[in-house]
């Protein structure tokens, strides 16, 4: 069963940063755990329940406010920039087909088609572009989303750099500034997009590893002893994953795996038209109930690569956790935190599920 979403596809990112939360999230109703804050560690931040959403579906405080009132613990505040970029058009999200139970990177390749209705096992496409406001705007709203968060609950700062074509010293300088940006709102975990599929490049920053090196080193004298984490995709290598991890190991705090998976996302069966309008938009990232295996066997190979180098780098799981047995599997296979999008914004009770299965 799917609840009413808390982001509403039907509406504008803009008509949902000014009229949302919607559905359960737009009541008053707050879900506490009278308990002690068990030992649950996110990142050096006690957290009742090591569980949250993502970033992506909480693109401001009045969201962010309402998912810590319903019991996600960890709530990530949609990723900014640091300067204005204007959100890709309405629609940015629709439904899509999947043959079987997880989509796997030949069906991807091979481009999927748009779905008539939103229904369980939930399998979406998301494509924002990962709009933003400037600082001076998102900055005092970041602040009252970290303020607001009770003990036990923490709020993220996500953020990525912006390639303005002006060469990789000025993208990376743009990383720094970004997170001395989300710094000075006094997030207490910091999330470095690297993983973006929505900007029309065809590679993901995270697969370039010098750079993501330089990033990590920068973003990191820049926020000091804030523990930070990076956003990572799919690596279909184990040796680069490996070779990825032992270089920012040392560096960061944490990893998320994974952000999408892309694909061609068509509105009719004959492939022609694409289902998101406007350039650079044929791809976007395919998230919910199909991408579970992939940030599962990203979380199975990444414990087995920090074990082995004996490093203290946490693993956050994302992608297709929709119900609580899902969450328990990525806690099975070395997840020290697990995030969700998809399976929250249609179900707002995600969260007290898995706290009233697991934590009571
Ligand atoms: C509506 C929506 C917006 C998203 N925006 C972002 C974003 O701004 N930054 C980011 O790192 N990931 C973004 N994502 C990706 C999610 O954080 C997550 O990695 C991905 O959706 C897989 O998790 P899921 O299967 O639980 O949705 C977004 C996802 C959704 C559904």
């Amino acid at each position: 069963m799917v609840h009413t979403p808390f982001y509403d596809p039907n509406k504008s990112y803009e008509d949902n940063m000014a009229e949302g939360p919607f559905g359960e999230f737009a009541n008053t109703k707050v879900y506490s755990k009278k308990v002690e804050i068990r030992k649950n560690k996110f990142l050096g931040q006690n957290v009742f329940l090591p569980f949250g959403i993502a970033a992506g579906p909480l693109p401001n405080s009045n969201f962010v406010i309402t998912a810590l009132e319903k019991g996600f613990d960890i709530a990530v505040y949609k990723t900014v920039r640091t300067g204005f970029v204007k959100s890709h058009s309405w629609p940015n999200i629709v439904p899509v087909k999947i043959s079987g139970e997880s989509l796997n990177f030949e069906e991807a390749s091979e481009g999927l088609v748009q779905d008539s209705e939103y229904k369980t096992p939930i399998a979406i496409t998301n494509s924002f572009g990962v709009g933003s406001l400037e600082p001076d705007e998102w900055q005092p709203d970041m602040k009252k989303a970290v303020d607001f968060a009770k003990e036990g609950q923490v709020v993220v700062g996500s953020f990525q750099g912006t390639n303005r074509g002006e060469g990789i010293k000025k993208f990376i300088e743009d990383y720094r500034l970004g997170a001395r940006l989300v710094h000075e709102t006094g997030a207490k975990v910091i999330a470095v997009n690297l993983s973006c599929p929505n900007e029309g490049k065809s590679n993901l920053l995270c697969y370039d590893r010098d750079t993501v090196f330089q990033i990590a080193k920068e973003v990191k004298e820049e926020v000091g002893n804030t523990p930070v984490y990076l956003k990572l995709a799919y690596f279909e290598n184990n040796s680069e994953y490996a070779e990825l991890i032992k270089e920012i190991g040392n560096i960061v705090e944490g990893i998320a795996v994974i952000n999408t998976i892309p694909a061609k996302v068509y509105s009719d069966e004959s492939k022609t038209t694409q289902a998101l309008p406007g350039e650079g938009r044929l791809v976007s990232g395919i998230c919910g109930a199909p991408i579970k295996w992939a940030g599962q066997d990203m979380v199975k190979r990444g414990r087995e690569i920090v074990d082995d180098l004996g490093l203290n780098l946490q693993i956050i799981g994302v992608g297709g956790v929709t119900t609580p047995d899902d969450y328990e599997e990525y806690r099975s296979l070395g997840a020290d935190a697990v995030l969700c999008a998809t399976g929250a914004m249609w179900n707002p009770f995600l969260a007290q599920q898995i706290w009233e299965k697991f934590n009571n």
